[in-house]
């Protein structure tokens, strides 16, 4: 009886489409009570545990925003903790002036390719504008999509009015880890009148510290404090137990995020290609190397130096052009067939050289 049992176990569990793609999602525990004690592998997905450990221990946290599957892939291979599926993806990826236009199903769509691409960073999902602002309800069932169909480990939502509060808790007691988002809140730009700097007065300094603190007490794990001065993020950071992660907010932060293109130097959405945000190091110009490679490439077709004989792989024996040749001169196409030797010769000539 015991064989037949320790047989049963041991016998190889057959891996389903569904169970594959399971595997391939983000929100799968890891280490759990039920997977049993594992060794620490310094591949395995980061979570919250991961990041409170980081916070406690005074380590900076690194978030950067992706967007698809090779993004995500390079967050994944840099070590980044977080990669988080912004809606900045409106300006950045689809092209749009502000952040507002983007849905839900555009945006499930850029979180299942990042969940795809990165297997360790924590996946985090923006909730889009005009999905989650109608009532609690609508933001549990928008945030339950983002992980169920998304992939994501956690969301992210903006603001602090006290509808948006009672959302974050309503998600978090759904089961869903929730960040905040204070300062500058782009969703808002028409109420703050444009993208503006927050907190620099008392009344809006001292705002974003009550906000962050309402979003704590939600139950948030994390609050992003966008465009707001060094001591006010310093403020927010001091009171706060939970970790704060700074994008134009200065160095007292518990850690950063930056949008991928905005530091790789792709500068070309409508915004940005303007005026370039103070606070964004480029840690690349990659958008100068992408217009040099397209333009090279461009010429290079123009003046037929490319594919010439080193990217024109595939070959055909002498006996097969001859055979070819002739069977197209019986089929009437005397043209073609005079196109093939020429073709043929000019191959055998650049050999030599
Ligand atoms: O959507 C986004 O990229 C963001 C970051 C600026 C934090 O929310």
């Amino acid at each position: 009886m015991a064989a037949i049992f320790n047989r049963i176990l041991s016998k190889p569990k057959p891996t389903s489409k569904i169970s594959t793609y399971i595997q391939h999602m983000s929100n799968v525990p890891e280490n759990t009570v039920y997977g049993g004690p594992k060794p620490q592998n310094p591949d395995q997905r980061v979570t919250l545990t991961t990041l409170r450990k980081k916070h406690k221990q005074g380590e900076a946290i690194t978030m950067v925003t992706a967007y698809d599957y090779p993004s995500a892939v390079h967050l994944d291979s840099a070590g980044i903790d977080i990669a988080l599926v912004g809606d900045s993806a409106s300006m950045v990826v689809h092209g749009h002036d502000t952040t507002l236009p983007i849905g839900l199903e555009e945006m499930l769509v850029h979180c299942r390719a990042v969940a795809r691409g990165a297997k360790r960073p924590m996946l985090v999902g923006d909730l889009a504008f005009g999905t989650y602002e109608s009532s609690s309800q609508q933001a549990v069932d928008t945030a339950v999509r983002v992980l169920k169909e998304g992939g994501m480990d956690a969301i992210k939502l903006e603001g602090g009015a006290p509808s948006r509060i009672s959302a974050a808790k309503h998600i978090v007691e759904a089961g869903i880890a929730v960040m905040g988002h204070v300062g500058l809140t782009p969703q808002a730009i028409s109420v703050l009148g444009g993208f503006r700097p927050q907190g620099r007065n008392v009344l809006s300094a001292v705002k974003v510290v009550e906000t962050a603190l309402a979003l704590q007490e939600a139950g948030c794990f994390s609050v992003v404090l966008e465009c707001v001065p060094p001591p006010v993020a310093a403020a927010a950071t001091s009171v706060l137990q939970i970790p704060t992660i700074g994008i134009g907010a200065g160095p007292f932060c518990s850690g950063q995020v930056l949008v991928y293109h905005d530091l790789l130097g792709m500068m070309q959405h409508p915004h940005h290609a303007k005026v370039t945000p103070k606070f964004c190091k480029q840690f690349a110009q990659i958008g100068e190397e992408i217009n040099k490679a397209l333009s090279d490439y461009k010429q290079e077709v123009e003046n037929r130096s490319f594919p010439g004989v080193a990217y024109s792989p595939y070959k055909i024996s002498p006996a097969e052009v001859d055979g070819f040749l002739k069977e197209l001169q019986k089929m009437g196409l005397d043209k073609a067939a005079a196109a093939v030797a020429e073709a043929a010769d000019n191959v055998e000539a650049s050999k030599k050289i």
